[in-house]
């Protein structure tokens, strides 16, 4: 007798994403995530993210920062409207602003942040400009839990990329963001379908069996 298929539950049913600008990230969110986006919230009218979720037929809600005297009645509008869709889980793609921690305590555990650049390594902007200054030969992004440590919350995955010789902020910036999304996706999947989460101990805890990728050396090995 043929085993009847296990009906899949996620665990995170609904995500909202919080965008500033192109969306690009948000595409390929919306591309590769079995969860529902129950809706794509800006903090500008003009970021063209909205329209990747309009042509989606996603929901979209602007709270413009400048409409707010400060952080925290910026941050509690923002918080009011996310919480009206009900979601698990609060997706930071191309958000740019800083969140107080009020906001950071409210979502813990349930919100995470795509940054670009290999963390610790280059949290803030021009992560790309720096690296290369700097002659690094490997860079990258980071998924990760946000924290009130600005870009420093604990890490779900990683990748890495070469910068070349003649590699300038925007070439190397276009290599990351191919890998950006691909991991992004796959981070949100994870959670989706709880194979990890930030346990009690605000480390990240992964309820699957790691499989180790080749590793990156560059320049490579003769
Ligand atoms: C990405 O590089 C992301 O890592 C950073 O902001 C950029 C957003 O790009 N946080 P997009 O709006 O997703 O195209």
């Amino acid at each position: 007798m043929k085993r009847k298929p296990r009906s899949f539950k996620p665990a995170v049913e609904s995500i909202v994403v919080l965008i500033s600008g192109r969306g690009s990230n948000l595409h390929s969110i919306l591309k590769n995530c079995p969860c529902r986006v129950a809706a794509v919230i800006s903090n500008r009218a003009d970021a063209e993210g909205l329209q990747v979720a309009a042509a989606h037929h996603i929901p979209t809600a602007v709270v413009s920062h400048k409409d707010y005297p400060d952080r925290a009645s910026f941050d509690a509008v923002l918080a009011e409207t996310i919480d009206s869709y009900r979601p698990e889980l609060v997706v930071l793609a191309g958000f740019m602003r800083i969140l107080t921690p009020e906001f950071v305590d409210h979502y813990r555990g349930r919100m995470i942040n795509i940054h670009p650049s290999l963390l610790p390594a280059y949290a803030g902007l021009n992560t790309h400009a720096r690296a290369i200054a700097d002659g690094v030969k490997i860079h990258g992004c980071t998924v990760h839990y946000v924290t009130s440590d600005l870009d420093h919350g604990p890490i779900i995955i990683q990748a890495a990329v070469p910068v070349l010789k003649h590699d300038t902020p925007d070439t190397l910036a276009a290599r990351v963001l191919r890998e950006e999304h691909r991991i992004y996706p796959q981070a949100i999947r994870w959670i989706c379908k709880h194979h990890v989460e930030l346990n009690a101990a605000g480390k990240v805890h992964f309820k699957r069996l790691e499989q180790p990728g080749p590793a990156l050396i560059f320049p490579s090995l003769d």
